[in-house]
């Protein structure tokens, strides 16, 4: 029979269609079934449902091969934030950047106002200043780009410097997904995600993962979700394998919709600052009307959906300062697009009628 391990060879679209599939039997399903259970007949490799489950696992291979690493799923992005955060010991120093998701930030600040470790906040575009920070580390945190900033961070540059102080380097891929970076060719020990917003992409499922190419480190972080029961839900797991077999459409079609958008956008008199890293389908503008602007212009469309999060194939946006942590130095006025896979024209009509309505 057909060994449905994909070859060395096959491209990220072909793996994402392929990979994670049962044998190619006769009368064998195209599709792994989504198999609730709690537990398992005994002395197997599994035994009970907090240990493991095939529908996870196939998700798991899927996105691991993607990354090229071994991947672990978990039940939502902050939650593989948290197990890969505790790899930092009591007392040990983590760098991270200043505009790192929020929920990130707001994880370190916790568990620094309880004495577990402490946190220095860096720009993550000044990478020599990143680096001199490193010196005393146990864990940099990287995220690029950053949310909703959209900053850059010179990845290779900095993990060399975070390996010389012997800390682990990790980045957190939610924006770039694995079809744009793959952060584990790049110097990092760890990618994290948040496969409730590209990898899972229609906005209906959480789901957070964990990747690496080291073995230890895929047994400690096994370990610690075997452990603490951070574990994904089985349907979720089985949205989020559905959606990675489409991810490179969808990624294609959002990003050529921003970039586009960028472009335009960058010519309204209604925007003061258009922030696009060049790829992936978010984008950043801040309104010349200010805060009160950017609430009016939210309200005030019929395709584009006021909402948070990002990464589903409809467009959606929101001032990101309508949460109260996010920094002060994002501004006031920022709206955070994620551009679906709409039609463009559509897109850009209702978006460009709400702006030129501004006052
Ligand atoms: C970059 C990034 N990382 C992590 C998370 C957290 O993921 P989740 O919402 O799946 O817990 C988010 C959520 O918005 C995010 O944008």
């Amino acid at each position: 029979m057909p060994d449905p391990r994909p070859p060395e060879t096959w491209s990220p679209a072909t793996v994402a269609v392929t990979a994670g599939r049962p044998r190619h039997e006769p009368d064998q399903p195209l599709n792994h079934p989504i198999t609730m259970a709690s537990t398992y007949g005994a002395t197997g490799d599994v035994e009970y449902g907090r240990y493991g489950n095939p529908t996870w696992t196939a998700f798991e291979e899927v996105l691991g091969q993607l990354e090229g690493g071994r991947c672990l799923a978990f039940s939502s992005g902050l939650a593989a934030v948290a197990t890969v955060l505790d790899l930092a010991g009591q007392d040990a120093l983590v760098v991270a950047p200043r505009h790192a998701y929020n929920g990130t930030v707001m994880q370190l600040a916790d568990l620094e106002s309880r004495g577990r470790l402490k946190a220095r906040l860096v720009d993550i575009t000044d990478t020599a200043a990143v680096a001199r920070a490193c010196g005393d580390a146990a864990l940099v945190w990287l995220e690029s780009p950053t949310n909703p900033a959209l900053e850059i961070a010179e990845i290779e540059a900095i993990a060399s410097a975070a390996h010389e102080a012997g800390a682990y380097v990790v980045v957190d891929n939610t924006f770039a997904t694995p079809l744009r970076q793959r952060p584990l060719t790049m110097g990092a020990d760890l990618v994290v995600h948040s496969a409730t917003k590209y990898l899972a992409g229609h906005s209906d499922a959480l789901l957070g993962a964990v990747v690496t190419a080291d073995d230890q480190l895929y047994d400690v972080m096994k370990g610690r979700r075997d452990l603490v029961g951070a574990v994904p839900g089985t349907l979720e797991s089985w949205l989020a394998l559905r959606g990675l077999r489409t991810l490179h459409l969808r990624l294609d079609r959002a990003e050529s919709n921003a970039r586009e958008l960028a472009g335009r956008l960058r010519e309204h008199g209604a925007v003061a600052e258009v922030r696009y890293p060049g790829f992936g389908g978010i984008v950043s503008v801040v309104l010349a009307g200010g805060p009160d602007a950017a609430d009016l212009l939210v309200r005030s469309t019929s395709l584009w959906v006021h909402a948070t999060s990002l990464g589903g194939v409809e467009s959606t946006f929101e001032r990101r300062r309508r949460w109260k942590s996010e920094p002060a130095s994002i501004p006031d006025a920022l709206v955070r697009l994620s551009v679906g896979v709409e039609d463009l024209e559509d897109l850009w009509t209702d978006l460009a009628r709400a702006l030129d309505a501004l006052p």
